[in-house]
């Protein structure tokens, strides 16, 4: 009896640090994750619903790892039934964390062919699921990517279309290398352009995740210029008026 009520008062109290994460229930991104390969956290997608929701501009949305596009799916399913007029902007280079072999596992899959089977998987599933309004998909990494962002670089994207990069953000989703330095470089790099009210999500910041961008996230909560708006588990962020 006396362990029964320890117990009912540790979850009580886990609870309340770690309160449970709110899922969006959809039928359209119930069958879109069915088909479309990823690692979505599902708790981001009540975070991309609401930041798409409450976008101050027009600016752009930036995403960093696109992989097979899961996740710029469904922010673009958000941008088009909230009917916002923002330009979804990815960047991927299909450089994989923790390529250490050659070969994918004990297969005869070389990495080199996994990241072209990955690239192809990201233009079929974006070209099926977003036709409508098509993102834009720089294949670059985030460094170079925004070194061509500050130059006001013309670039063509994995369609073949000519994109102008450059100018304010209004959000980005930060899902690319998720060592403490990239994502630090990664915020730095955001922080330049993102309009003042604009949004960062982490991915893989949750409480208790031992990733260098939950690290990250952890020490932009000091940051008077920052706000945390939502931790679902992951963190969002806004840039303060
Ligand atoms: C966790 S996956 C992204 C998952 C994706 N957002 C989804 O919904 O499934 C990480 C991706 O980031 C990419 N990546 C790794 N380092 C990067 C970097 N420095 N800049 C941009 N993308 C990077 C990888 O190629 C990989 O596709």
């Amino acid at each position: 009896m006396k362990n029964l009520i320890i117990r009912k008062i540790l979850r009580k109290i886990e609870k309340f640090f770690y309160p449970s994460p709110i899922f969006v229930v959809d039928e359209y991104i119930k069958w879109l994750s069915y088909a479309n390969a990823g690692m979505l956290n599902p708790g981001n997608i009540y975070i991309f619903d609401y930041v798409i929701k409450n976008l101050k501009s027009n600016f752009p949305i930036i995403e960093i790892g696109s992989f097979c596009g899961l996740s710029t799916n469904v922010i673009n399913y958000f941008v088009l039934k909230y009917k916002k007029k923002n330009l979804l902007i990815t960047c991927d280079e299909w450089e994989f964390e923790n390529m250490k072999d050659k070969f994918v596992g004990n297969s005869n899959i070389s990495f080199k062919q996994y990241k072209e089977f990955i690239k192809d998987s990201f233009k079929r599933n974006v070209y099926f699921f977003s036709k409508t309004k098509l993102p834009l998909t720089i294949q670059k990494n985030s460094d170079d990517f925004f070194g061509l962002w500050a130059k006001n670089i013309k670039i063509k994207d994995v369609f073949g279309r000519d994109v102008l990069l450059g100018g304010k953000i209004s959000f980005c989703y930060i899902d690319g290398n998720h060592s403490y330095e990239f994502t630090k470089r990664d915020f730095e790099n955001v922080d330049k352009f993102l309009e003042k009210g604009g949004f960062i999500l982490f991915d893989d910041s949750a409480d208790g995740v031992s990733f260098g961008c939950a690290k990250l996230a952890r020490e932009l909560c000091q940051n008077k210029r920052y706000s945390l708006v939502i931790k679902n588990p992951n963190y969002l962020f806004q840039k303060n008026l």
